[in-house]
């Protein structure tokens, strides 16, 4: 089907009842902002971050892992500017308090409005348009300035305060679990410079409006990359970057058609130049999955003054604060994307017809389905066993019930790329039908081959 017929609703239902995703805590109503991963949503996720890592981290022979805590001392997130700026620009209506987000109420009115934008600027063009921004619930025009809405989750973790008055903040981003290091891993791996260090981890916003399925939620999770440079060395690796990361969603089977690049006008207070990775989602339309910030020396400059301790590299006797390059995409934007990229509905010879996921084999939350043509005489133990042999290497499901056909369409809907047959035949001469899901062709590949043949497939 075309991209433009796909709708973001059926694919938002499709994923609920296929296994992929579901509204968090749904028997008590759900919770606005947070979703669970299903079966097949966990299997997908974990393919999606585990090429992230490869390309990030595994394949660089200068970028190292870290995971960090998702809580740290507060003085962090007062270092970071996070307490101080890291905020939504909100405004209550006057009539029934309900609260709206003045900058999207802007932009659905098509002016050019984002939460970085000075309180004053923001107000300037509310004022503008009052007229035209009526409240959700009851309909009022009548609204307070907007006002900065800080975005921190607070916790009350470790504050055994009567008054609760020393909370500390869930993450808002994971970079800073890795300013925080910095030190650390300078000391412990004594990487030259340029050198990187990549994370996966959750992060929290306290967004007033989550909206969008898994694009804009209040708990979610980030693949970040800070990389440290000489200061004059910083916009050469920024622009590599950008192509390195292109590259790798074209790898994850997106159409270039779907992406394109967007710079930020309204820049981030830590940021001097940004640049998103934008896809174009069913409905919603060309929006960032991934950002690019050229964050300078701001970060580890602000940790080294609130901490008191030296965070300058030492390059052979040269002392200096690295320029950062950051990349950060979210898991589930990634995911929404990947999902959507892949939703087909296909119409077959004879009048039939299928939804077919078109992963990437090596994003496929099942990446070998193994069908005994029948339970009997043998066939399923030869199955299992043929089960045994990949399961530990290969995303691998074993099905028995129902018509061959019936369990390859099954396969299809949650994007099997390959299902392996155990019939008569393979009893004789030691081979199975492979089919591919694609172009639902067969072929007869031997047993002992198998793993072989799928791993390359993959
Ligand atoms: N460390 C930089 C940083 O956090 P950001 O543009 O605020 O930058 C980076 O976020 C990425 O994290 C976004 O491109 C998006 O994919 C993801 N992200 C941010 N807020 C999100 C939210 N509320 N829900 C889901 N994903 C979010």
């Amino acid at each position: 089907m075309n991209h433009a017929d796909k709708k973001m609703d059926t694919i938002i239902a499709y994923a609920k009842r296929k296994g992929f995703v579901f509204p968090s805590s749904e028997i008590y109503d759900g919770f606005a902002g947070a979703y669970d991963y299903g079966p097949h949503g966990v299997e997908l996720a974990k393919a999606i971050k585990a090429h992230w890592w490869k390309d990030v981290v595994l394949t660089k022979h200068n970028v190292y892992g870290l995971d960090a805590a998702i809580v740290m001392n507060p003085k962090v997130w007062v270092a970071s500017g996070h307490v101080g700026g890291f905020s939504d620009p909100l405004a209550d209506c006057k009539t029934c308090q309900t609260r709206i987000r003045v900058d999207k109420e802007l932009e659905k009115l098509g002016v050019t409005a984002d939460e970085k934008m000075s309180e004053e600027d923001i107000n300037k063009l509310f004022d503008e348009h009052r007229e035209t921004i009526t409240c959700h619930k009851c309909g009022s025009k009548d609204f307070t300035p907007a006002r900065a809405f800080n975005l921190l989750v607070q916790s009350n973790l470790g504050d055994f305060s009567t008054d609760g008055s020393n909370p500390v903040y869930l993450r808002g981003e994971t970079c800073q679990g890795i300013y925080v290091n910095f030190k650390n891993v300078v000391d412990s791996l004594h990487p030259k410079i340029p050198f990187g260090v990549g994370q996966i981890g959750k992060a929290f916003r306290n967004e007033i409006s989550p909206r969008q399925f898994l694009f804009r939620t209040r708990e979610f999770e980030q693949m970040e990359m800070q990389y440290f440079t000489r200061p004059n060395e910083d916009t050469a690796a920024y622009e590599v970057w950008k192509q390195d990361r292109w590259a790798s969603y074209i790898r994850m089977g997106i159409a270039e058609e779907n992406l394109r690049w967007n710079q930020h006008d309204n820049l981030v207070f830590y940021a001097a130049d940004a640049w998103d990775i934008e896809y174009k989602f069913p409905d919603y339309g060309f929006d960032e999955v991934e950002g690019f910030h050229m964050r300078t020396t701001y970060d580890l400059t602000q940790h080294s003054e609130h901490s008191g301790k030296d965070l300058s590299f030492n390059d052979n006797g040269e002392k200096f604060i690295p320029h950062v390059v950051e990349t950060s995409a979210g898991v589930g934007r990634l995911f929404t994307a990947v999902l959507a990229e892949a939703y087909d509905e296909e119409e077959l010879e004879g009048g039939d017809s299928r939804v077919v996921l078109r992963f990437a084999p090596h994003l496929a939350p099942v990446q070998v389905a193994i069908l005994p043509l029948m339970k009997k005489d043998g066939l399923a133990e030869a199955a299992q066993e043929i089960f045994a042999d990949l399961a530990g290497e290969i995303r691998t499901t074993y099905d028995e019930s129902g018509s061959v056909g019936k369990r390859y369409r099954r396969q299809d809907e949650i994007g099997t790329p390959f299902c392996v047959t155990y019939d008569y035949d393979s009893k004789e001469d030691g081979t199975v039908t492979v089919r591919d899901r694609d172009s639902m062709a067969q072929e007869r590949v031997a047993i002992k081959n198998l793993k072989r043949y799928l791993q390359d497939k993959m």
